[in-house]
């Protein structure tokens, strides 16, 4: 659906030039809700701005619904546009104009006529369960709803693919737990693939299928969330993780562990889904000459599945660490050694 291969982008403004984007890669299939997270200037929004058009890369290639959009005349363009929704962390809607006003302009743009503006803009106000507001001002409503208008504007045109630049940064975690469930809704209901920008893990969690991590210009690391989620291996990524997944060791453990005078070894376990069958942890406790400490425990819920983590200090000979390490392995859950 959206095919980035090898985009390059500086901006140059005579005296300094920004490498925005530094060969970046990116394939996001129909059906998809993929994320791209990363901090402040990694590039995020100049990649999303490829997409539709609004900058082109210096090299490398962007195909959209089966379109190089390098080759693509002025109006194939701007007919390719109508396809993809585009929505802001700042909504970018007129304010002293009607929720009517705003969601009609697109369709406007498009030459639509009058009674087929008014049926559409009512259809996408009743999909964003704002039936009512239709001749409120934007000024009147709050953030929420403002975004659900924003939302309701992208979809006039019937898009087959949604941009979403930071959608919820600007909202409250209840609001922006509610905005995301209607892009869900949007994604499963009209089958629109969605790209969506964000800062927050959150939201990838919630939400996304996929996920890229951006930084310096460059996606450093790229998956399906279970696996991205499950094994971080860039330093990035791992801090991204940690802000949903607790996986460090409480504080007041860490003093427990280090006065630990037998041969220990802390690890750190994940299990996804139902990945692990067996009672891992139960046999594990029943191992003869090892002793099992859970040092620290989450559940997390993503995309219809669940991943668990524990943080286990095993005590006890080096061979039975070795043994329960064997059985950790081979049940099938994600181990890894924590060095205190
Ligand atoms: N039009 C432009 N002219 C000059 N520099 C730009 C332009 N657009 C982006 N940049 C620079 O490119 C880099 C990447 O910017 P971009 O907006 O893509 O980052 P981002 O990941 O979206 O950041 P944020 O999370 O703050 O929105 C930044 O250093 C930014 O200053
Ligand atoms: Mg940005």
């Amino acid at each position: 659906m959206i095919k980035i291969d090898h985009a390059v982008k500086t901006f140059d403004d005579g005296k300094l030039s920004v490498h925005a984007l530094r060969d970046v890669s990116l394939h996001v299939e129909k059906g998809d809700i993929y994320g791209i997270v990363g901090f402040s200037g990694a590039g995020k929004s100049t990649l999303i701005r490829l997409v539709n058009g609004l900058e082109r890369p210096d090299t490398g290639s962007v195909v959209v619904a089966g379109k190089d959009l390098s080759a693509l005349t002025k109006p194939e363009l701007l007919r390719l546009r109508r396809k993809i929704g585009m929505v802001f962390q700042q909504f970018n809607l007129l304010e002293g104009k009607t929720v009517k006003h705003n969601i009609a302009i697109p369709l406007h743009l498009a030459g639509t006529p009058r009674a087929e503006i008014d049926r559409k803009v009512r259809e996408v106000l009743h999909f964003v369960e704002l039936d009512d507001k239709e001749n409120a001002y934007v000024s009147q409503l709050s953030g929420g709803q403002k975004q659900r208008v924003g939302i309701a504007r992208a979809l006039a045109t019937d898009p087959d693919i949604l941009l979403c630049d930071e959608a919820t940064s600007a909202l409250d975690p209840q609001t922006t737990e509610s905005i995301l469930h209607l892009l869900r809704r949007v994604n499963q209901e009209m089958g629109v693939t969605i790209l969506l920008i964000t800062h927050q893990m959150q939201v990838i969690q919630m939400i996304c299928n996929k996920v890229a991590v951006m930084e310096n210009g460059q996606i450093v690391e790229e998956g399906s969330v279970l696996s991205v989620f499950g094994t971080p291996k860039e330093a990035v990524t791992r801090r991204f993780v940690r802000t949903v997944i607790n996986d460090q060791i409480p504080e007041t453990f860490i003093s427990v562990v280090r006065s630990e005078t037998r041969p220990q070894q802390v690890e750190l376990l994940k299990f996804i889904g139902d990945s692990v069958r067996e009672p891992l942890i139960a046999n594990l406790c029943r191992m003869p000459g090892l002793e099992v400490n859970i040092l620290g425990a989450t559940i997390q819920e993503m995309q219809s599945s669940v991943m668990s983590v524990f943080i286990l200090q095993l005590i006890g000979d080096p061979e039975k660490i070795a043994e329960a390490e064997q059985k950790i392995d081979a049940a099938g859950a994600l181990r890894e050694r924590m060095v205190l």
